[in-house]
């Protein structure tokens, strides 16, 4: 049986992913990039220094910002991000998720986040959701963002298991990569157009059951 759940936050506990999107978005119309959802795809589960640096390059504006420039366009991006989630509450936890986290608290089976967001623990707090985490990895100290393994390396070892004993759960392309080079069980929470045929997927969070989880393990 796995002995530990690594899950990513923004799409897979609640909506915030849209979030993201909105705020890319908004950043992007005021520096003359249109982006949609097709592109965003690729900028779900990245770290907010690597997405702007997508946005760049899909804009055609690679080397175009100093660094101090390209500083402030995350932080501006960040700042319109963070009011957006202000009003963030347990109302808006994705259905299926406080049950898998109760089940599994129960079950006596690790909950670890392996989210790149620094406004992971933020959100959690406003979901009231910390106390059911027994750790969260801090995206600062990780040396590669997603798709490099290591948020989901870090999200196993700070609860005392390894990769290969975890299952990890993610909406994003760069997510499930991660979670195979990380060695752990990948599930994903979308479609096989985005995130591939070769694992299982639900098309709603309230699939994840505990009992879902163990088909898939099996
Ligand atoms: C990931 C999101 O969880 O966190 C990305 O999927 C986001 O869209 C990344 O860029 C970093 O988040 P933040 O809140 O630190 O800018
Ligand atoms: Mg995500």
């Amino acid at each position: 049986m796995f002995k530990g759940v690594l899950f990513d936050l923004d799409g897979v506990i609640t909506d915030t992913a849209e979030y993201h999107y909105q705020a890319w978005k908004k950043l992007g119309s005021e520096i003359g990039i249109v982006i949609d959802r097709t592109f965003n795809e690729q900028l779900k589960g990245v770290s907010r220094e690597d997405s702007l640096t997508r946005m760049l390059e899909y804009g055609g504006k690679t080397g175009v910002f100093t660094s101090e420039e390209f500083a402030e366009l995350a932080a501006r991006k960040n700042k319109n991000y963070v009011e957006m989630i202000q009003k963030v509450s347990p109302n808006d936890v994705y259905p299926g998720i406080l049950e898998l986290l109760k089940d599994l608290k129960q079950a006596e089976i690790k909950i670890s986040l392996a989210s790149a967001s620094k406004n992971g623990p933020f959100l959690l707090k406003q979901m009231a959701l910390t106390d059911y985490f027994d750790g969260i990895a801090d995206p600062a100290k990780v040396k590669a963002g997603k798709p490099a393994p290591d948020i989901f390396i870090e999200a196993a070892e700070i609860v005392g298991l390894t990769p290969e004993q975890c299952i990890g759960i993610e909406d994003a392309q760069a997510g499930i990569a991660a979670i195979k080079a990380s060695g752990a069980l990948p599930i994903g929470v979308g479609q096989a157009e985005q995130l591939g045929e070769d694992i299982p997927l639900v098309a709603s969070t309230k699939e994840l059951t505990i009992g879902y989880l163990k088909d898939c393990w099996q």
